[in-house]
C-alpha cells in the first residue's frame, strides 16, 4: 500500500512522475509494481474479478514476455520508460514495444484510481480543462467520445501539447507518452478492461470511469 511517506519520498526524487511510474524505472528485468489498492477497491465502476484479471494476468503478461524478449538487445540497460520510446519507430522491434508501451500504460492506469484525493478536477486542473474543452462536463462527453472511436483494442488519453490539452486515441499499446507528450490521464479501452462489467457497452464504462473513479490529485501532479 503506498502511503504519504512513499510519495513525498518519490517526490523528493525529483521527476514529477508518479509513484508506479518511478518504481518500474530500473533496467530489465521489469518488475510489475504491486497494485496500490485491493483488487476490489474500484468496484462497483470496476469489479475486483475484472482487476484481478486485468492486473494479474493481462499486465503481468506484458511484463514476462517483456523480459524475455529485451535480453540481449539494444534495450536491455534501458528503463521501462526508454525502451517505450527507443522501440516505438522500430518495425522490427514492434513485439517489445507493444509489450513495454502495454506494461508502462497500466502502470499509468492503476495508479490513477489511487483511492482518496479529488473526486473532480480543482484548481489549476480544472482552469485548464474548462479553458480547452468548455467545461468539467464537456470534457468528458469528449472524452468519452474519443473512447469510443477508437478502433479495436487501444486506449484513449487526456494529454499536453503545446501548452493546450488535448485528447486522443491510440490503437495496442501506443500513448502520447510513447511519443514524447505530458500524459495526464489514460483509459483502457481494451475489451479485458471492461467487457466482465459492461459487455460491449464501452462507453458506459468510460464515463462510469471518469465520473467514480479517477483521483484527479493524481492526474493534477501528472500536470504540475
Ligand atoms: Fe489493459
Amino acid at each position: 500500500m503506498l502511503t504519504r511517506r512513499h510519495l513525498i519520498a518519490g517526490l523528493a526524487c525529483g521527476a514529477a512522475l508518479p509513484i508506479g511510474i518511478r518504481s518500474a524505472r530500473a533496467a530489465a528485468p521489469f518488475k510489475q509494481p504491486p497494485l496500490p489498492y485491493a483488487e476490489d477497491a474500484l468496484a462497483p465502476t470496476i469489479s475486483g474479478r475484472t482487476v484481478n484479471l486485468h492486473y494479474g494476468k493481462h499486465h503481468a503478461s506484458y511484463f514476462k514476455t517483456l523480459n524475455e524478449l529485451v535480453p540481449g538487445t539494444r534495450y536491455a540497460d534501458m528503463t521501462l520508460e526508454e525502451v517505450v520510446k527507443a522501440s516505438r519507430s522500430s518495425e522490427a522491434d514492434r513485439k517489445i514495444f507493444n509489450n513495454a508501451g502495454q506494461a508502462w500504460n497500466h502502470i499509468f492506469y492503476w495508479e490513477q484510481f489511487k483511492p482518496g484525493g479529488a473526486k473532480a478536477p480543482a484548481g489549476a486542473l480544472k482552469e485548464a480543462i474548462e479553458r480547452d474543452f468548455g467545461s468539467v462536463d464537456e470534457f468528458k462527453t469528449k472524452m468519452v467520445a474519443a473512447a469510443g472511436g477508437v478502433f479495436g483494442s487501444g486506449w484513449a488519453w487526456l494529454s499536453e501539447d503545446g501548452g493546450k490539452l488535448v485528447l486522443s486515441g491510440t490503437p495496442g499499446g501506443d500513448s502520447p507518452f510513447a511519443g514524447g507528450k505530458k500524459t495526464l490521464l489514460g483509459v483502457d479501452v481494451w475489451e479485458h478492461a471492461y467487457y466482465i462489467d459492461y459487455e460491449n457497452r464501452r462507453t458506459e464504462h468510460v464515463k462510469a470511469v471518469l465520473d467514480n473513479i479517477v483521483n484527479w490529485d493524481v492526474v493534477a501532479e501528472r500536470m504540475a
